[in-house]
This record gives structure tokens, sequence and C-alpha cells, in this order.
């Protein structure tokens, strides 16, 4: 998850896939009975987080030949009208190997096992891969040296991976690897991770529980930086692939690996330098599904709702600055900039964002997996959520109880503002000549950063023209052009404008439906939970 010096909070990323399903694949259905004899003998395992299930489930449970059909009935209670509502494929696993899933299943049941993929990721915590803001190139900062000790743990911690995989050093640190599949004519698979974490508050070092890069397991939680956020990733495909190479097996299709190594600064030069490695060595278009860090899960009542990012929100940080003659205070102006920006930030705040409920999109199709699976949904907001289907006036009708009714609802449907910064005055007799507050947003998946730069010009402009300033919107000199008393200047305050991403298709989509049936096959089936949830779901996640 990427976090900046200004945001310091979660952020989703995205699984993105790019090729057309495998028509020929089969499906194959796991049986209740299976279901119970696995969930019997299990063992809970909250320590290595999802994304490592979901390494390990998606590397053993995919890229064979499969059988097909459904697995879990339809709930019974549900209307006709529901049924187009948060469609969900069956539970997947790959019946020309179902030994040696057994197997693996098996093996990744025992404590012996789980200790060990603990003590793997415990270990991996232990070495402070650190990301700092201001990391300069690999060759001439020597932060970047901890990576080394990273990258020669897990060659003496999987030594099978590292005997069969080729490993490509990227920009020095990152890590791609390639592990050749049989049939050369299918595109990869890219399962991507990054390495680095964020860098502690020495401040804070008395308020850890466990000491943030102790990989301390305490029978529950293995404790750290990384150990969520994600190493999980890195030290999960290792754990998969090393214990299929112990099996002997061989790939059909290829597989990339891909560490990145300053996710946490935006991949700058990890994320940067792989994109262009795989570019060159793959050709475009050329991998058939990435899966990447993103979304999480939730227990609703007994159902585990599993959301898998598929898209992810723009970003844009807005710096206001106001530029005033300066003077003494004895003879003050009416308003000085410190007044003329409160008036800018006060009609900013006066003006929020609407959130758009739109039936296309992410937000609107969790909403109609919630409202279908959920039992504790309310069954008038249900009732609501499937007339707004087909119905306009029934939508809007939804859009304004959502205000109410899901606290996260305007954050998650639409562009968020928050000003976060403000700077400005030197000393209380002179007049403020040069201040300045920045505005932190996360763009809407329907919007944009052009959209967003028009509608805050259009905001400030005539603010700007009520103090007789010019104003200078993103390098455009907009309204006023005769002599005025100042400047406000809006830009971009770190560079760091970013699209939101294409969003991933998870209807009709093969790659959507083959992860939410690994997902599905494995949250129901492991031998790895103790408490194994009575039903699971899989939602599309923002
Ligand atoms: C705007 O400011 C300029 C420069 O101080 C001044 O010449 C002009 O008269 C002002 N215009 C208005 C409408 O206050």
């Amino acid at each position: 998850m990427r976090q900046t010096a200004q945001t310091p909070e979660r952020e989703p990323f995205v699984a993105h896939w790019s090729a057309k399903p495998d028509t020929e694949l089969e499906w194959h259905t796991i049986s209740d009975s299976q279901n119970y004899r696995r969930q019997r003998s299990s063992l809970r395992s909250k320590a290595l987080s999802f994304a490592c299930f979901l390494s390990l489930a998606l590397l053993a449970h995919r890229f064979w030949p499969y059988l097909t059909s459904a697995v879990f009935s339809a709930d019974s209670r549900l209307s006709v009208d529901e049924d187009s509502m948060c469609p969900q494929v069956s539970a997947i696993s790959p019946s020309n190997y179902a030994s040696l899933i057994d197997s693996l299943d098996e093996e990744y049941g025992t404590k012996e096992f789980k200790l060990k993929a603990y003590e793997s990721l415990g270990a991996a915590v232990r070495i402070p891969t650190v990301c700092y803001d201001d990391l300069g190139t690999p060759e001439e900062d020597p932060r970047w040296k901890i990576f080394y000790d990273f990258h020669s743990y897990i060659e003496k911690r999987f030594p099978k991976v590292h005997a069969t995989l080729q490993r490509t050093e990227v920009a020095t640190y990152a890590l791609v690897y390639h592990w050749q599949g049989a049939d050369a004519s299918l595109k990869p698979l890219l399962l991507a991770a990054h390495i680095d974490v964020v860098p502690t508050n020495d401040a804070t070092d008395d308020d850890w529980i466990n000491p943030p890069f102790s990989g301390y397991y305490d029978g529950e939680w293995i404790w750290g930086r990384g150990s969520c956020d994600y190493k999980p990733g890195v030290i999960g495909s290792m754990t998969a692939i090393e214990t299929l190479l112990e099996r002997g097996f061989k790939p059909t299709r290829s597989i990339i690996l891909a560490y990145g190594i300053d996710e946490e600064r935006g991949g700058l030069t990890g994320a940067a330098a792989i994109g262009e490695y795989l570019v060159k060595t793959y050709g475009k278009d050329s991998i058939s599904m990435i899966v990447d860090e993103g979304g999480g899960y939730s227990d609703m009542g007994g159902t585990i709702f599993a959301a898998p990012a598929v898209a992810e929100k723009g970003y844009l940080d807005v710096r206001m600055d106001v530029l005033t003659p300066g003077g003494h205070s004895s003879r003050p102006p009416k308003h000085t900039g410190i007044g003329i920006l409160a008036g800018v930030v006060t009609e900013l705040e006066a003006n929020p964002h609407v959130p758009e409920l739109a039936r296309d999109r992410t937000y609107y199709q969790s909403l109609q997996c919630r409202a279908k699976y959920d039992a504790a949904f309310p069954p008038d907001m249900r009732k609501l959520v499937l007339e707004s289907q087909s119905s306009d006036e029934k939508l809007r009708e939804l859009a304004k109880r959502l205000d109410d009714f899901d606290p996260a609802y305007s954050a998650s449907a639409g562009t968020t503002q928050a000003i976060d910064i403000i700077y400005g005055g030197v000393k209380v007799n002179a007049l403020p000549e040069a201040v300045y507050a920045i505005a932190n947003h996360r763009i809407a998946d329907h919007s944009s950063v052009s959209e967003l730069q028009d509608r805050f010009t259009n905001i400030v402009a005539p603010v700007a023209a009520k103090y007789n300033m010019s104003l200078d919107a993103f390098g455009k000199t907009v309204g006023l052009e005769v002599p005025t008393w100042g400047l406000v200047k809006l830009s971009d305050a770190f560079a760091s404008a970013l699209e939101p991403a294409p969003v991933t298709p998870t209807t009709g989509s093969g790659p959507y439906e083959l992860l939410s049936g690994t997902v599905l096959s494995t949250l129901k089936t492991n031998l790895r939970t103790d408490n194994p949830p009575d039903d699971a779901v899989v939602t599309p996640g923002l």
C-alpha cells in the first residue's frame, strides 16, 4: 500500500488482468464432504495474511486443466430479481492434480509447516528494508544496501526456487524471477509484491508492544513492519513454489515473480524499472494476468467477504499559494494574504465533492454483494438496492439514503478533498507576503486529474476576482489580466498526480473468475483455519 508523508493511510492496490480467458479450461468441484473433512482437521492461523493464502492457493490451484461444475447452491431465500446481483463463480480446484493438491494441503496443515512459514515471514520482517521518500539512485545511496541482505536471505530460505527459476536484478535491488512453463504459447502469469516497508517514527518506539522489526510470532500474530504490507506477497509466493518444486512440479504456463523495492514512495525506482524490463523482455500485452497487493476480507456474520481491489482511485495534492505585497501591519490592507487564503479554503469546503452512485462502478457492485449476502443488511435497504438496478428514481433515493447508511459512501463513490497543510506569516507586525495551503485529493474512479483541476479552478476563480487577485491555475492565467493586488497560484504540490487506475473487468472476465474461484476454494476447503466460515463471497473491492 502506498503511503506518503502527507497521507499515512491505507490505500488499495489493484489486481489487473490483461488477457482473455483461456476457453479450454475446465473446472473442478469440491464436494461438501471434502470440505467438511478438511475443515475438521484445520488449525487457526491469522499469522499469514490473506495475500499469502491467495498466493499459495493461486499457485497451487492454477494453470492446470480443470473440470467444472457448480459448488455452492444458490441461496434459496433470494428472489429471481436478485439472481443477476453479485454473480459468484464456483470454487475451483485443479482436478488433474488432485493428489498433488491433497499432498500440499496436508503439508500446509501441519504445525511444522506453519511454524516454518511464520518464521520465513518473521525473518523477512527482521531485515529492515525501509523505503525513504528521499532515497537517491541505487548506485549512490547506501541506504539501499540492506536489500542485499534480503536477497541473501531468500536465497538461503528457498534454495529450490533459486536453483530452478531464473533471477534478474533490476535497478540493482528489485527482483524478477522467471519460471519457464512447458507451453511457451501461453502468456505468463505475473505475481507481484514489494519488499520495502515504511519507516517507523522513533518517538513511537516505546508504544510498540513488540518492536517494529522483531518479526515476533506471539502464537497468533506476526509483529512488525512488512508482516502485512507486503512481505507475505514475497514469502507466500516463494513458499508455494518451493513446496511445488519439492514435489517435482513443472508448470504448463510460465510464471513471473516481480518484487518492487520502493512501492511505499510510488515505485519510482523499482516498479518503473520492472515495468520497462518486462516490456523489453516479454513485449507489450504479453502477460495473461497480474496479481498484486490490494483488497482484504471481512467476516460479516459468518460469511467471509473477500474483496480483491479491482479499482484504485486517482491522486492529486493541490498547492494554493497566495502572494501579496509586503508592508508594515500598522497600515494594513483590508485583507492580508492569510485572509484571502482563508477565503479560498472556506469556499472549497463550502463546495464539497458530491459522490456519484452509478450502476457500472465498483462501489455499487460491492453494495449489491452486501445487499445480497450480508444477513445483517436491513431489508428496506436491500429492497432499495434491488429496485435501483432498473429504476433511476430508486437509484437517486438510494444515493440519498447512503449518506447516513454508509459512513464510507462519499469517500468510496466520490472524490475526496482534505486541506491538510497551511503555512504563512513570519512576524506579528509584518504583512504575510507568501502564504500557502495544500489540499489532498483521492480522485473517484469515474473522474480524472484534469476534471478535478477544472473544478478547483472554477471554485477559486471568483474568490480571487473578489479580492482583486490574478489567478494562475496549473500554469494558465484565469480571469483578471489587469493590474491586480497580488497572485493566487494553483499547482500540483509534489508532482504526484495520478489518474484513477483502469478498472479490472469483473463480469465475463476469465481472470477475475479464476481469482474468485480460487479464493472461494481456498476459504472453503483449507486446512489452515480452525474457524471456517459458513459461507464465502467474492466482491469487487475499491
Ligand atoms: C486592484 O489592484 C491594483 C493594484 O494594487 C489596483 O491598481 C486596482 O485599482 C485594484 N482594482 C480594484 C478593483 O480594486
